[in-house]
């Protein structure tokens, strides 16, 4: 980060909008642990609460944090950044930046005297360099290095006797390959990227595809999900695609930098099984005490609920089809419905048919499916869900229960700051959220287009006790 300033904000992983823990030295969602793989330093991951822990709060007052609620971690740039770090760190400029804050970051030590004992050895560092930029000499594609833990902790004071840099050079450059094999990503980007997702938001199924499969699927940025009541869910996700919380968990962690070798995931399953049972549970955060809420106004929507809504939020059935929804339907946008389709559903299930997770075996039903459709969420903590939809396209409780012309086709995304009113964040934040987009329509779903204004109200007041 203090190489590349520019790809990072700062030198804070805070800056993608991740909460600060007064307990910890990093952000809530970012834990540090020693990793074999990457050389045997302490490196730091993300874990489920970068995406699943949010801040809310009235204007002017100190946000409270809701476990289970949409983050607004910008993910995609985070690992964008890390990404486009590695790869500049593929050539000599790049390396020798990199190296200094690497060796400074080892412990306090004389700037000045280090830069000058890095500079002198300037060209055996560029021969290693373009001897092999991408670490991938002498490796079968998908194995790791192992690493030389020696040459990857050296100190300042030994750069300045003048040790020699070319080990560690070499050392750095395996740990990235390790770190891209890790996280299933090429050595090189394609060359056209998808329009940024946004804080709160990423193309999950997408990104699993293309780095699980070598599949390119549809484009569908969608909101992180909701983490609340899922133990009385058979099946999750907005196309209700995963079931087994285990195996969707440890799809989560492939996703996030766990290798897979000779199929064989190197994961730590009693930790992922922790996360699952902790997830399991967390309940829907009730609307808080002390804020604005009409009673009286909840009581007369009661009714209206029943009648517009309940018919599909408030299934109470077994059968694993009774949420699901076509999008033809419901309007909303096509393209996360489109987008785990049934050839999607075989590459999951065969991988984990087949891939070894030492202590995992998997149940009798396969866990994915192919639906086509989005799954009416129960509603309770629907007050924290903003912005809404899986896309998360409509800002507030009021837009989406108004006709979707009326709907903002723009607004500001990344704030804590939260409207009672509205029912949703306030547009204001680091992101514009534009909803012509590919991917990011705010139509359909017009439950509400036809009450009038004062109904919609009350309507709100009534959602809030949900
Ligand atoms: C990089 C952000 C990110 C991280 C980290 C992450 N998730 Fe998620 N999570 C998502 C997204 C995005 C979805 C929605 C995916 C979809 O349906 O297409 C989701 C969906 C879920 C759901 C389903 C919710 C629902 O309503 O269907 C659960 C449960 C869940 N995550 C649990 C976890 C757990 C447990 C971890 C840690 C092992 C984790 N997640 C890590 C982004 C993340
Ligand atoms: C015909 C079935 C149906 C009816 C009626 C219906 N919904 Fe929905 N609702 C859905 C489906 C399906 C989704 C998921 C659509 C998507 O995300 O693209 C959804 C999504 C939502 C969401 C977004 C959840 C989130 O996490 O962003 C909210 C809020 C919601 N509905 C509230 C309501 C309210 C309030 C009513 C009554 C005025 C209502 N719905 C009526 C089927 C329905």
């Amino acid at each position: 980060m203090g190489a590349f300033p520019d790809l990072f904000g700062g030198v804070d992983v805070a800056a993608f909008g991740l909460i600060d823990d007064e307990a910890s030295d990093f952000p809530i969602g970012v834990s540090s642990a020693v990793v074999q793989h990457l050389g045997g330093v302490s490196a730091i991951g993300v874990n489920c609460a970068s995406c699943h822990l949010g801040e809310v709060g009235l204007p002017g007052k100190p946000p409270i944090r809701v476990v289970g609620m949409t983050s607004h971690f910008d993910a995609e740039a985070f690992f964008g950044a890390v990404t486009v770090a590695m790869l500049r760190s593929a050539e000599p400029n790049g390396m020798m930046r990199f190296l200094k804050h690497y060796v400074l970051a080892g412990g306090l030590g004389d700037v000045g005297a280090v830069e000058a004992s890095v500079n002198r050895q300037i060209d055996k560092i560029d021969s290693v360099v373009r001897n092999n930029p991408f670490g991938s000499v002498g490796i079968k594609p998908g194995q790791l290095h192992k690493l030389d833990s020696a040459a990857l902790a050296i100190t300042p004071a030994e750069v300045i006797g003048g040790a020699d840099l070319a080990p560690t050079v070499r050392a750095l450059l395996r740990t990235f390959y390790n770190m891209r094999t890790a996280l299933h990503l090429p050595a090189v980007l394609p060359s056209e990227l998808p329009p940024p997702g946004g804080p709160g938001r990423n193309n999950a199924f997408g990104l699993l595809s293309q780095s699980l499969f070598g599949v390119a699927i549809t484009h569908a940025p969608v909101k992180f999900g909701l983490v609340w009541n899922v133990a009385e869910r058979g099946w999750v996700h907005w196309d209700g695609n995963t079931q087994q919380p285990i195996a969707r968990n440890l799809a989560a962690s492939l996703g996030l930098g766990a290798p897979i070798v000779d199929n064989r995931a190197l994961l730590d399953l009693a930790l992922v099984q922790r996360h699952t049972a902790l997830t399991e549970m967390i309940r829907a955060p009730t609307y808080p005490r002390g804020w604005p809420l009409d009673t009286a106004a909840a009581k007369r929507a009661a009714a209206h609920y029943q009648r517009h809504c309940a018919v599909c939020h408030d299934v109470e059935s077994k059968d694993p089809q009774a949420r699901l929804h076509n999008p033809f339907v419901i309007g909303t946008d096509i393209r996360r419905a489109r987008q785990f389709d049934r050839r999607q559903e075989a590459l999951h299930d065969k991988l984990f048919r087949t891939l070894r997770i030492s202590g995992y075996t998997q149940g009798e039903a396969p866990p994915f499916r192919a639906t086509g459709k989005y799954w009416a969420v129960d509603l309770a903590g629907v007050w924290a869900r903003s912005p809404y939809l899986h896309n998360g396209s409509v800002r507030t409780m009021w837009e989406l229960l108004s006709p979707a012309k009326n709907r903002a086709q723009t607004f500001w995304r990344g704030t804590s700051v939260y409207d009672p009113q509205h029912m949703g964040f306030v547009d204001d934040g680091s992101f514009r959220f534009d909803v012509s987009v590919p991917g990011n329509s705010n139509a359909g779903h017009e439950y509400g287009a036809d009450l009038a204004d004062n109904e919609r109200r009350d309507l709100i007041e009534y959602l809030k006790t949900l």
